[in-house]
């Protein structure tokens, strides 16, 4: 949670964010094949930057590869935030081996987007893989994350506080997944909606999904010779801990690499949170999403 941040249409943004939101929103030009990894932070965004580098780049790098750029770069580096970016970096982006498409990850809300990517008729122009976790989880997550800057500790019922009444990066959390949840029931073949805890437990089964929603559908001899599982391995939690770019090195905002690794699991809000708190969070989560057809 930044020390102070600020509201744009509706969703809090941090200065350096919100600056990088505004530039893509006047400067950035969207291929047809571009694909979008949307999140809210600490959703497992990291994990799905590397899967989705991996899947797509899977011919000129293939997952056993000693020399995979997912062992000597962090999923950041090659696949970054577009509210990051400086403008001159959103064509130079090259992270595909398929030279029209590029990977971009983001934490802006649907309606925040650029025009240019939702169309003026709403009618989307690109890809959006939207990943979302549990949200006990990724209040957890967020409360660790932001605590290991140490410039600016917050107490966990602080932050509590201010992530129920909507107040955290990208947040209301419940708002930016919402947009995102109705646009995937009108719009599926844009939009795909995932969930980490389905990542976790059937990460062959969600890979094949995504592979087949970005029209790059595993082939026979591909799934018999072991691929699927060698890019669910080259990005587990463990051999993703284990490299030394993610063990060192600084991030944007003073956060380090690692830190975007902390334990992996689900419900390791049971460690964290009284069960009051749990309970709070739970039923926000329910009246928010009432009548959507999405729980959470
Ligand atoms: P925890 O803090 O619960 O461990 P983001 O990438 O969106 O910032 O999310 C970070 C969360 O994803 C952290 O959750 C982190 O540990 C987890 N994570 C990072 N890499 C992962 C991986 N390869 N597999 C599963 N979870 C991962």
């Amino acid at each position: 949670i930044p020390s102070y941040s600020y509201q744009y249409q509706g969703f809090w943004y941090s200065p350096i964010t919100l600056q990088g939101i505004i530039n893509c929103q006047k400067y950035f030009q969207p291929r047809e094949n571009d694909i979008f990894l949307v999140t809210s932070p600490k959703s497992g965004t990291t994990w799905l930057k590397a899967i989705l580098f991996a899947l797509v780049n899977r011919e000129a790098h293939p997952p056993q590869d000693p020399h995979h750029p997912l062992l000597s770069k962090t999923p950041h580096q090659l696949v970054p935030f577009l509210e990051f970016l400086h403008p001159s970096e959103y064509d130079s982006l090259c992270n595909s081996s398929d030279s029209s498409s590029r990977i971009f990850a983001t934490h802006i809300s649907l309606g925040t987007l650029p025009k240019a990517i939702t169309g003026d008729s709403g009618s989307l122009n690109c890809k959006i893989v939207y990943l979302c976790r549990d949200i006990k989880d990724t209040f957890v997550s967020l409360f660790h994350f932001g605590n290991n800057k140490k410039t600016s500790p917050i107490s966990l019922e602080d932050a509590f506080n201010l992530y129920c009444k909507g107040i955290s990066s990208a947040g209301p959390i419940w708002d930016q997944i919402l947009g995102y949840w109705k646009e995937s029931q009108k719009n599926q073949h844009k939009v795909l909606f995932m969930r980490y805890e389905e990542m976790k437990d059937e990460p062959y089964l969600q890979l094949r999904r995504l592979a087949n929603f970005l029209g790059i559908p595993f082939s026979q001899e591909e799934e018999s010779s072991g691929l699927v599982d060698q890019i669910i391995s080259i990005c587990s939690f463990e051999s993703m801990t284990k490299v030394d770019v993610n063990k060192t090195g600084t991030f944007v905002d003073g956060f380090n690499n690692s830190s975007f690794f902390r334990k992996g699991v689900v419900g390791d809000w049971k460690n964290c949170l009284t069960a009051d708190m749990a309970s709070r969070l739970d039923q926000i989560t329910e009246e928010k999403f009432r009548g959507s057809g999405l729980s959470l």
